[in-house]
């Protein structure tokens, strides 16, 4: 029976290569020809930004480029680009970077247009009822979906723990994809940018809230991911195993976006911020044992979709599958639990990753239900 449901994105796709000779056109269908590029030091050196740049002038906009972006973006961040938006009367906003970048940007342009302190709205704290200014996305990884998704996750200054602030007035008007400016990520990186990805697809299939269209987006996201992130990853340069990541990115960015997530983006949060980790490795670090909670609690018919996108036989028992993911994390040189960090997760720091999880509205769609000693044990097991 399915249940009732919504699936709502309305953020154009554009899939144009190259994209600086695309974005030109994005900016004059929305009026634009005063330019923010909100990107990092990193995607600067890469010459991209100029070449964006250059083509910009030549349609007749002026542009600035705002890299102040921390690897894990807080609100100072976004209060600062927020300034230099009004400061230069940008009538469009364009984030070109991974998640940080898109999240800085996302977060500045709904500032713009509803005004006061991020940290406000933080929490579910005040209301955003106004749509954000024009932005336009332009992803550089294959993995945090922010491109076409109504949420910018930002750490409170005063707080290390990252804030999820969701909005469907916070959506890009359009998302510019280019799977060729992903050709230089490093192998790391692509491997850690790329889980991510398999994640959201997966929490938003095995998750509480399920559509069918979200099925066909994550289900498609979970086999391309399969079978395209080792290429991506040993191969970069391999232009169609890039393209076809880069689908999967999106299609598990839309089901992570319509479905939401489940325990590994729960507890992700306190990990990245006590362990200064990257999302997609702490991400990668906890789905093992985390899957393996939740697997039994999965419905059958689901199971067996997801042993089929694993290549096992429809009947594996699911210590198979758990083990078979487990392998697939640990293929693409990812670690595949926290061992690492053993002496910076205390029992003071493991509490505290599980208190601020359950704040999370994650776990309530995770498909086991999960109280704080679960997250104990989890984080516990996994040290
Ligand atoms: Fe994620």
């Amino acid at each position: 029976m399915i249940q009732p449901f919504d699936f709502q994105i309305p953020t154009r796709i554009s899939w144009r290569v190259p994209v600086s000779e695309a974005l030109p056109e994005a900016v004059a269908d929305l009026d634009g020809k005063r330019v923010m590029i909100v990107t990092d030091p990193g995607i600067v050196g890469t010459g991209l930004i100029d070449r964006i740049g250059d083509a910009l002038t030549k349609a007749d906009c002026t542009t600035t480029t705002f890299t102040d972006v921390g690897s894990n973006p807080t609100t100072r961040h976004v209060a600062s680009a927020r300034e230099m938006a009004h400061g230069t009367d940008a009538d469009v906003i364009v984030a070109v970077g991974g998640g940080s970048p898109i999240d800085t940007a996302k977060a500045a342009a709904m500032l713009v247009t509803n005004g006061g302190d991020y940290s406000e709205y933080q929490w579910g704290g005040r209301p955003i009822t106004r749509q954000s200014h024009p932005l336009i996305t332009v992803p550089t990884t294959a993995g945090t979906g922010s491109e076409i998704s109504k949420v910018a996750v930002i750490s409170d200054e005063n707080e290390p723990f990252k804030k999820g602030v969701l909005s469907p007035h916070m959506y890009a008007r359009v998302a510019v994809l280019d799977p060729e400016v992903t050709v230089g990520l490093p192998a790391g990186l692509t491997a850690a940018t790329g889980i991510d990805a398999f994640i959201h697809a997966l929490e938003a299939f095995t998750g509480k809230r399920t559509s069918p269209i979200t099925d066909m987006l994550a289900i498609e996201s979970l086999r391309l991911c399969w079978q395209h992130l080792p290429v991506s990853t040993t191969t970069g340069s391999d232009l169609e195993a890039r393209s076809q990541m880069m689908l999967a990115a999106l299609y598990g960015g839309m089901a992570m976006d319509q479905s939401g997530l489940g325990l590994v983006h729960a507890l992700s949060g306190g990990v990245c911020s006590r362990l200064h980790l990257h999302h997609g490795l702490a991400n990668a670090a906890l789905l093992p044992t985390v899957f393996g909670f939740n697997v039994d609690h999965i419905a059958d018919d689901r199971r067996h979709t997801l042993t089929q996108i694993v290549g096992l036989p429809s009947d594996a028992p699911d210590d198979a599958l758990v083990a078979a993911i487990t392998r697939f994390v640990g293929s693409l040189g990812l670690p595949t639990d926290l061992s690492e960090h053993r002496e910076s997760l205390d029992s003071d720091a493991i509490d505290s990753i599980a208190e601020e999880s359950m704040r999370m509205v994650m776990v309530h769609n995770n498909p086991r239900p999960v109280e704080t000693s679960d997250c104990r044990s989890l984080i516990t097991a996994m040290a």
